[in-house]
């Protein structure tokens, strides 16, 4: 395998998990990050041993060695950033959401085809050895009929007033914030395993906190759970906490998640079952290591992460053998390994169908999110227009 090179744009929570996660691809040399000024750039590269550090993005996307760009940056900078590193003709990978717009993430989707350039976005967690193997079961036709889908992604970090994050100002973080944030995970995920289409949305939202203490410090992710800033202003807020969202399936199943940022004790639950005509299948990704399979006919069964019980097509992803468990950074690890793996043999995403999350998928989740925010504000259900 040739080696590539890559340069981080963003390096606050995710941008160092992707740092960490492509060299232990063994093949990946991340050369370059770039940051909001010279100083915390070379901070950061210091920290974690890269070479070159650039204060402004464009210098990174001017750096001829840079082959493949990684945009970890919040959410209001994804389309202008993704759309210059396509304009100087890298590859991109994006985290999610693609954009704050769907126009502007159908542009991206639109010059990432028209430049034949490779285009990823992080929905890490169908990466899972076990949602691997969910998504083979229901191919292969051994959950069967899907009749329902449920399940919830619920969080504890925003659970305080005092709490706060770029996500919750709408230009930073966009119109939406559950839904938009984690509820894109859930549908991606869910779509992903059936392979179904999720066409209807009724989304019924809420923000239980409407004013929030904003510290007078920038507050990294997660961080403010540490933080005991002693200075605030009030904000108001009116992106949701909370949501609960109706679904119908193009394949005419029937569902349903609930999303909260103000779960106590939920750090990142992010849960679901699948209910079919043959079995009915139910994953935790705070317990990745287990998937539930319940029966009507006989009892039920835990099947535990074990390459040896894993389909063919799964096992590649479960690195350890079982009782070794592996989750969160096995998953970008191996997201990240498809499409490096796809660039370093010369694949073309126009002729070559990628084994990874692409813009369209992106895409698509902007307008599932669109949808259920237009869904809440008339009270009815709405279809996704793709
Ligand atoms: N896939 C996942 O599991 C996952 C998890 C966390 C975050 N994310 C996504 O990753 C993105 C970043 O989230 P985060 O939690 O890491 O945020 P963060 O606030 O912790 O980090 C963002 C970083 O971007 C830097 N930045 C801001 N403006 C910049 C600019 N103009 N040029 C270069 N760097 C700039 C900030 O200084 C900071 O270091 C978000 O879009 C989020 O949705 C995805």
């Amino acid at each position: 395998m040739r080696r590539v090179k890559a340069g981080v744009i963003g390096t606050g929570l995710i941008g160092p998990i992707h740092v960490e996660a492509l060299r232990r691809l063994g093949f990946v040399d991340v050369i370059a990050l770039a940051e909001v000024d010279k100083e915390l750039a070379e901070c950061k590269a210091e920290q974690m041993n890269i070479e070159k550090a650039y204060g402004d993005f464009r210098e990174l996307l001017e750096d001829p060695e840079v082959e493949v760009v990684h945009n970890c940056t919040p959410n209001f900078l994804h389309f202008q950033i993704t759309k210059a590193a396509l304009e100087a003709d890298k590859d991109v990978v994006s985290e999610k959401p693609l954009a704050m717009t769907s126009s502007e993430s159908a542009e991206l989707v639109n010059l990432a085809n028209k430049k034949g350039l490779v285009n990823a976005l992080d929905f890490n967690y169908r990466y899972y050895p076990l949602i691997q193997q969910a998504r083979r079961m229901a191919e292969k036709g051994e959950i069967g009929e899907i009749y329902t889908v449920h399940g919830s992604y619920l969080q504890d970090w925003l659970y305080l007033d005092t709490d706060y994050n770029w996500r919750l100002e709408p230009e930073r973080g966009g119109e939406s914030r559950a839904v938009a944030d984690i509820g894109s995970h859930w549908c991606d995920l869910i779509q992903f395993i059936t392979g179904a289409k999720i066409t209807s949305v009724y989304g019924d939202l809420a923000t239980i906190h409407p004013i929030r203490k904003k510290p007078l410090v920038e507050v990294e992710t997660y961080a403010g759970k540490e933080l005991k800033p002693g200075e605030y202003e009030e904000i108001k807020i009116t992106t949701e906490d909370y949501a609960t969202v109706l679904l119908r399936f193009d394949n005419g199943a029937r569902g349903a998640f609930t999303l909260s940022q103000v779960s106590a004790g939920r750090k990142n639950r992010f849960y679901f079952e699948i209910d079919g005509s043959r079995k009915a299948i139910a994953w935790d990704q705070e317990r990745p290591n287990e998937m539930w399979i319940g029966y009507r006919e006989k009892p039920n069964e835990i099947l535990i992460k074990d390459p040896s019980l894993l389909d063919a097509e799964a096992k590649g992803y479960a690195d350890y053998p079982g009782g070794h468990p592996e989750g969160y950074s096995g998953g970008i690890k191996h997201f990240l390994k498809n499409v490096y793996s796809f660039i370093a043999s010369g694949k073309n995403p126009n002729r070559d169908k990628p084994n990874f999350s692409t813009f369209l998928d992106g895409h698509h989740e902007i307008l599932i999110c669109e949808a259920v925010l237009e869904s809440s504000r008339k009270k009815v259900w709405i279809d996704v227009k793709y």
